[in-house]
């Protein structure tokens, strides 16, 4: 087992521990009830992840008998205000005080929608993360972001609340099914490109017991992940600058997510991301050894896309990349790298300006790739 400590210094007395280990399901409740001995627990889980099992591990005392919320169907689709709501509703109604501690079991879903209720429920409870897929064990349970969908956005409604605890428990990834797992280790190649050139090799040289599930392996994945995620989001918790390294490839990410009409995962949508910020550094004259071809076989060895599928239409994907939050004024600005583990940086901005014509040029060649 090994521990994380999160500082949040933006927010006066804010910090918690991010718990990395295997089997420790069993033993998160009284774990938290030594931060907070009276508060009375809330489970927040998802339909699949019952049907996983984990929520009867993580209570596998009966004195432990939770009172919960199961989110159905699972995913996106109830990523929305009313999912919210009807948390709030219940946890009310049932008599649920300022000495609520809920816990969030699931993937980023359940998370941002769990720690959202969290943070507006009562002006504000404790939200412990319980982290089961590869995208949340990555990146999501880690930071402070909650929210939900509106009808024309993603994560249009949401609040800045960091969660009293974290606990990244490997083993629960077993179950998840293949397609979901592979697209979220996206998440892990993007934090070694942005930070750390020795996590790349280390995932290089890792890829076929990754692949497999090793326990031991995915444990350090889980450290390295941490570890970065924790650093930035301690230096720019708001994301006024720093913070918008993670969104590497995530421009055309989301603009190819959003265009596919969710057909394409995240992960897979951040993947084609990854090569398209790429050829733009390519363009821009960033690159100077075949960092791509290193970028593009892991991905492809992952089994993920590393060009636009061509039943998308180029015009939309271009509105779309126009209409991500980082464009500022007639500005796109985008997370460029200068290396691989180093972000490029210009009059100390993060997220660069790069202009309309050559993202145009760039997208073409995207789609074949
Ligand atoms: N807050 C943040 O900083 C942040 C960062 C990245 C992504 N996100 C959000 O996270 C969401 C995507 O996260 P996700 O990919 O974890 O999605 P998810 O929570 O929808 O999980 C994917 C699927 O796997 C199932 N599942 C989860 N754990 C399982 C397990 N152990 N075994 C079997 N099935 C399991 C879920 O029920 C779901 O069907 C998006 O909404 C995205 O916006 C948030
Ligand atoms: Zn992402």
């Amino acid at each position: 087992m090994m521990q994380i400590q999160v500082k949040i210094p933006a927010i006066a007395g804010t910090s918690y521990t991010v718990t990395i280990g295997t089997d420790l399901l069993g033993g998160i409740i009284e774990d938290v009830r030594q931060i907070y001995p009276r508060h009375r627990f809330f489970l927040i889980t998802d339909a699949n992840v019952l049907t996983a099992g984990l929520p009867g591990r993580l209570a596998a005392d009966k004195s432990d008998e939770l009172m919960s919320f199961i989110i159905e169907p699972a995913g996106e689709v109830s990523k929305h205000i009313a999912t919210v709501t009807a948390i709030c509703e219940i946890m009310d109604k049932n008599a649920f005080g300022r000495d609520t501690c809920i816990l969030a079991l699931g993937g980023g879903t359940v998370g941002d929608i769990a720690g959202f209720a969290a943070s507006i429920f009562k002006r504000g409870v404790p939200v412990v993360q319980i982290p089961t897929t590869t995208v949340s064990q990555a990146d999501s349970a880690v930071g402070g972001k909650t929210g939900v969908d509106s009808t024309i956005s993603k994560n249009a409604f949401g609040t800045f609340w960091q969660p009293a605890a974290v606990f990244v428990d490997v083993s629960t990834l077993k179950t998840l099914d293949e397609r979901q797992y592979r697209a979220g280790l996206v998440e892990s190649v993007k934090h070694a490109l942005i930070r750390d050139a020795k996590y790349f090799e280390y995932l290089e040289q890792n890829l076929d017991k990754i692949l497999a599930r090793d326990e031991s392996i995915l444990q350090k994945l889980a450290v390295y992940n941490c570890r970065i995620k924790a650093a930035v989001v301690e230096q720019d918790p708001k994301e006024a600058n720093l913070r918008r390294i993670l969104n590497y490839g995530h421009t055309i990410g989301h603009a190819v997510e959003s265009a596919s009409n969710f057909k394409l995962l995240h992960g897979e949508s951040v993947a084609i991301g990854i090569v398209g910020a790429g050829i733009i550094e390519d363009k821009l004259g960033l690159v100077k050894d075949d960092r791509l071809g290193r970028i593009k076989a892991m991905l492809e060895k992952l089994g993920q896309p590393t060009s636009i599928p061509l039943y998308l239409a180029k015009q939309q994907v271009l509105t779309l990349i126009s209409h991500d939050k980082k464009a500022a004024g007639n500005e796109i600005r985008f997370v460029l790298l200068d290396k691989i583990g180093q972000v490029h940086e210009e009059k100390g901005k993060w997220a660069v300006p790069v202009a309309t014509e050559l993202i145009g040029e760039s997208i073409d060649l995207l789609f074949h790739e």
